[in-house]
C-alpha cells in the first residue's frame, strides 16, 4: 500500500475521512480507528455542544449531496477528553494519527480551542475557515483580513502542525491573495475544498427546497464539485512552497478520483459524501483502487506522481 505524510506525520495510505459525516460520536471515531482510513479526523467542534440545524438538513443526490448540518458536535471539551481513549484504542503498529477539526465562531473561540488541542495528544489540527451553514456567520476564508488576523493568533499557540480548511475559490486573484497570506505564517497544510456553499436544490414535484435550514441554501458536495476541488488543489500547489502539504477533498469516491487529486498536487485526500453513503469500507476500496493505478502506471511512490499533471 502506498504511504504518504502530512506535515511530516506519516499516513499509511493516501485516503482518510473528511471532517463531515460519521465522525462526531466516540463510537464513530473508534470505527474510523479500526478502519482502513489513514487517519481519524473529527467533526468540526465549537466551544459549546451543538444540536445543529433543523431537519431535513442532508440529502443524498444522484451525483453527490447537499447539506446544512449546522455544526452538530459534542463541544471541544468532549473531544479533548475522548482523545486519550481514541489514541489508546489505536494499534501501536499502525500508529494512526488523529486530526482534530476546530470551527469556532470567533478568533477568540478558535484561540481557546487550538490552545487546548495543542496540549492534547492530537497529531494535527485543522482549523475550519469555511463552514457555510451558520446563519449570520460568513465563511472566514472569504474574508482575507479576518483570515490574516486569525492566523496571527492561531499560529503561535504550540508546536503541533496547523492546517486550514479552505472554501473553494473561483478567481485567480483570490488564489493569489490567500496563498500570499498563508505564506506569511507557519501553516503546515491546507485542505481544499470545503463544500460549495449556499447552493439550492429544488424538488419540482413538491415545489420546495430539498433541505430546511437557511431557506434551502446548503453546501454542495460530491461529484458535482470535483473539478472545483481539483482546480483549487492545483492552483495552491503552484502558488505555495512544496513544504506546505495540500489535502484534496471534493468528489473522491474511486481510486481514479484520488489519482487525479494526486496529479493536481495533493499529498493526501479526504472523503465525505462517499463515506456517508458507503461507510468505512470506502477507505480500503479506494486505497486498493489507487494502488492498482499506481502499479499499472509504474509510479512507485506518491512523490513520483504528485503535481505531475501534464499540459496538452
Ligand atoms: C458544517 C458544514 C461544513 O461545510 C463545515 O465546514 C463545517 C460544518 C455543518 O453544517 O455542520
Amino acid at each position: 500500500r502506498i504511504s504518504t505524510s502530512i506535515a511530516q506525520v506519516p499516513l499509511a495510505s493516501f485516503i482518510f475521512n473528511a471532517s463531515g459525516p460519521r465522525c462526531t460520536e466516540e463510537d464513530e471515531l473508534n470505527l474510523l480507528g479500526a478502519s482502513a482510513s489513514a487517519a481519524i479526523m473529527t467533526k468540526s467542534c465549537t466551544l459549546k455542544p451543538r444540536e445543529g440545524n433543523a431537519e431535513p438538513r442532508y440529502q443524498a443526490l444522484p451525483l453527490g449531496s447537499i447539506q446544512s448540518m449546522g455544526l452538530p458536535n459534542l463541544g471541544y471539551q468532549a473531544y479533548l477528553e475522548m482523545l486519550p481513549r481514541l489514541k489508546q484504542a489505536i494499534s501501536p503498529q499502525t500508529n494512526k494519527p488523529i486530526v482534530v477539526s476546530v470551527s469556532g465562531f470567533s478568533i477568540t473561540d478558535n484561540v481557546v480551542m487550538v490552545k487546548a488541542f495543542q496540549a492534547s495528544c492530537a497529531d494535527l489540527i485543522e482549523v475550519n475557515f469555511s463552514c457555510p451553514n451558520i446563519e449570520g456567520k460568513p465563511q472566514v476564508g472569504y474574508d482575507f483580513e479576518q483570515t490574516e488576523r486569525a492566523l496571527e493568533q492561531l499560529c503561535q499557540l504550540g508546536s503541533k502542525p496547523i492546517g486550514l480548511k479552505l472554501p473553494p475559490y473561483f478567481d485567480f486573484s483570490h488564489f493569489i491573495t490567500m496563498a500570499n497570506i498563508i505564506k506569511k505564517f507557519p501553516v503546515s497544510f491546507i485542505t481544499c475544498i470545503n463544500s460549495v456553499g449556499n447552493t439550492l436544490v429544488i424538488d419540482p414535484e413538491t415545489e420546495s427546497a430539498i433541505i430546511k435550514p437557511k431557506g434551502g441554501f446548503g453546501g454542495l458536495c460530491g461529484d458535482y464539485i470535483k473539478p472545483i476541488g481539483l482546480a483549487n488543489v492545483r492552483a495552491f500547489s503552484q502558488l505555495l512552497p512544496s513544504s506546505i502539504d495540500i489535502i484534496g477533498v471534493g468528489g473522491i469516491k474511486t481510486g481514479t478520483d484520488a489519482f487525479e487529486y494526486l496529479l493536481a498536487g495533493a499529498s493526501a485526500v479526504q472523503v465525505a459524501t462517499c463515506f456517508e453513503k458507503e461507510g468505512v469500507e470506502c477507505f480500503d476500496r479506494i486505497a486498493k483502487e489507487l494502488d492498482s493505478i499506481m502499479v499499472a502506471k509504474q509510479y512507485s511512490s506518491i512523490a513520483a506522481a504528485k503535481g505531475k499533471l501534464k499540459m496538452i
